[in-house]
């Protein structure tokens, strides 16, 4: 580096940190140099938040920005629960809010908060509504739908089926994601010579897999053991929760079931036979985003996107990824190339066979 560039350098380091302290003065707590940054995350039942995007997200951050320092919180599919873990963080002088929302709609709350103390929002994964949010990342999540109901629909023409029932399970009413899942999945399923019962569609109250398990002892007593050909599940929770209530039914095989999510139980359920497909959202690229957005935000940059996303109130310029079907025949070629999931993690004794059969070990 030349002497000019590292003066220039240097000095723009020291007017960051400037900025950075001055920006904190006032903060009761807190010894972070480099900012503050929160991460809300929704829930922990669904395993790819404390397994993979808080510590993506960490390391990312701290890769970035050595002396930043990370708020995180998860909320436990509590909406209200959420809002006070952001002003908590708002208080303790958070710069940015990375918020994925328990409650798409009401989330617009917390961002009225963080607006009041000129704090930017990012919604990560899961869109805020009517809001003037500031960046949204995640996947295209209608497409993930439609990989769902097309996986299904393929399948079950693949088993000979052309006609018949699929039990639909969605996610969360309060997830703006569950909506676009549900959306995709129609585009495929509709007009496929198979009809998605019951109507109107059930949403799965907190994306419970408890939830889904006993909404589906309800299809089936209704339905009768062979009154379905299939089963779309919104995620591998909600098919976990499905499986079971089949597999006490002693139903044998469980028709066609989809997932998402790439959770490692639902890749063994994959291998095993009873899950037939999920969709994996590769997390890493989904969080780096998000830290790499976060830090320049402390940073007092504005990075920008090459699209946008309406949430009612503004174009939310957006960050969308795109998500790809896992079934039995591309799980080394995805979970397992991606280093998600070590083959032995996956084949566990009573995996064995199953992973022999499907030339994994
Ligand atoms: C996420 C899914 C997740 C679900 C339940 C959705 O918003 O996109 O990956 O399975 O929430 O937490």
């Amino acid at each position: 580096m030349s002497s000019r560039r590292l003066a220039v350098a240097i000095t723009t380091a020291l007017l960051l940190t400037v900025g950075a302290a001055a920006c904190e003065s006032g903060d009761s707590g807190g010894t972070a140099s480099g900012g503050k940054i929160a991460l809300l995350l929704p829930e922990s039942q669904t395993t790819r938040y404390e397994q993979h995007d808080r510590p993506l997200f960490e390391a990312k951050v701290k890769e970035l920005c050595a002396d930043c320092e990370i708020i995180y919180s998860n909320a436990q599919q509590d909406q209200s629960r959420q809002q006070q873990q952001a002003e908590a963080a708002l208080n303790n002088g958070a710069q940015v809010l990375v918020l994925d929302p328990v409650d798409g709609a009401a989330a617009a709350t917390i961002v009225s908060l963080a607006k009041a103390k000129n704090v930017p929002v990012i919604s990560y994964d899961r869109l805020i509504q009517n809001a003037p949010v500031d960046y949204y990342i995640s996947f295209d999540n209608e497409r993930v739908g439609q990989l769902q109901g097309e996986t299904l629909v393929n399948r079950l023409k693949e088993l000979g089926k052309t006609s018949g029932d699929i039990v639909m399970i969605n996610g969360s009413p309060t997830d703006n994601n569950a909506k676009l899942f549900n959306k995709g999945a129609h585009s495929a399923l509709d007009n496929s010579g198979f009809k998605t019962v019951p109507t109107p569609d059930f949403f799965t109250p907190e994306w419970k897999p408890e939830n889904a398990q006993k909404f589906m002892e309800g299809q089936i007593a209704q339905l009768g053991k062979d009154g379905f050909v299939g089963v779309y599940a919104a995620n591998d929770g909600t098919a976990g929760g499905a499986i079971s209530a089949m597999r006490a039914a002693g139903i044998t095989p469980v028709p066609p079931t989809t997932g998402q999510d790439a959770e490692l139980a639902a890749i063994q359920r994959i291998i095993g036979g009873d899950q037939y497909m999920t969709v994996y959202k590769a997390f890493k690229p989904e969080a780096d985003q998000a830290a790499e957005l976060a830090v320049a935000l402390v940073k007092g940059e504005k990075p920008s996107t090459d699209r946008t996303v309406n949430n009612g109130a503004v174009d939310v310029p957006s960050f969308l990824l795109e998500p790809q079907a896992v079934t039995k025949e591309n799980v080394k070629e995805t979970v397992v190339a991606d280093n998600l999931y070590t083959i032995e993690q996956i084949c566990t004794s009573s995996y064995s066979a199953a992973c022999q059969a499907a030339g994994l070990t």
